[in-house]
């Protein structure tokens, strides 16, 4: 169906948390793909196992699998119910695989028939999962609004963006928001992410659920989910709203008398949203 790609251009942390916050608000349930090739970090932070997941769906894919069955038999739950292939134990072992089926992973992902969300960690140009990023539908390049990295992160969307929808995804709009990237550099903004750490600690599962409930970037995915959706070729006009998609979250773990690392609790009115693009 399709193959949404989140990408950071600098290093600007994000790119795992977004992933999986986009897929948790996604409308219909798609599946998170960790493909960064430094290695897997999904199965430490929700405690999951490394089995299944790229390593066994890689071996299946290789061998002509497709269908929603076969994705979901390589992928695990979430807390939340989210599914996701989890990715490859080492960066030899992620590099190694990324390099030699990347391309095909990515045309498997593409013709899957449900939607893939894809967390390739930091791009370069020598990164083993530029294969799979081309096949994509949608490529997001997240970065901080300050112009060092606005300014990479543009020029990988120019790279993309002849062949698929590219744009960049910024974490906070301070300085540089939106319109005045579009003006001054010519690339298109997809949203913007709330820059929430209580909200990102939450996704992962250290926070409470009503923290995640009213969490900012909560909120800021869910509008950026929903524009991206419209754009891939065959969305649903009418998508079928959940009747409580807050329910789809991966919930807190106990975090009875845990510190709130977060500074920003108090931000939630004051978040911005994506803009139409
Ligand atoms: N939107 C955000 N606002 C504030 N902090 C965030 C946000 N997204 C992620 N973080 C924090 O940044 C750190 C790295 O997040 P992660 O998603 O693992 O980044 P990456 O995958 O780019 O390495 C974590 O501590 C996470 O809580
Ligand atoms: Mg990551």
């Amino acid at each position: 169906m399709s193959l949404v790609v989140v990408a950071s251009a600098t290093g600007a942390p994000g790119v795992t948390t977004t992933t999986i916050g986009l897929g948790a608000v996604w409308r219909q349930r798609p599946v998170v793909l960790e493909v960064d090739p430094h290695g897997a970090v999904i199965p430490a932070r929700y405690g999951m196992p490394i089995r299944p997941g790229l390593v066994s769906l890689t071996g299946a894919v290789r061998h002509g699998a497709d269908g929603e069955a076969d994705v979901l038999s390589h992928a695990q739950p979430l807390p939340g119910g989210l599914p996701v292939v989890v990715g490859a134990e080492t960066p030899q072992q992620a590099t190694s695989l990324l390099g030699s089926y990347g391309t095909r992973l990515g045309e498997w992902a593409a013709a899957s028939p449900m939607t893939i969300l894809a967390d390739v960690g930091r791009i370069s140009m020598t990164s083993p999962a530029l294969g799979l990023i081309r096949r994509a539908d949608i490529v997001t390049l997240l970065t901080s609004p300050e112009l060092e990295d606005i300014r990479l992160g543009a020029w990988w969307v120019r790279q993309f963006r002849d062949r698929t929808n590219a744009g960049l995804l910024l974490v906070g709009d301070k300085p540089y928001g939106p319109s005045i990237i579009r003006e001054d550099l010519g690339v298109d903004v997809l949203g913007v992410v709330a820059d929430d750490a209580k909200g990102a600690r939450a996704l992962a599962g250290l926070g409470s659920e009503k923290t995640l409930r009213r969490a900012p970037l909560v909120r800021s995915l869910r509008t950026i989910a929903d524009h991206l959706a419209t754009t891939l070729p065959e969305s649903d006009p009418a998508p079928s709203f959940r009747s409580e998609p807050d329910e789809e979250l991966p919930e807190g773990r106990d975090s009875a008398g845990e510190p709130q690392l977060g500074e920003n609790a108090d931000e939630e009115e004051s978040t911005t949203g994506v803009e139409a693009s």
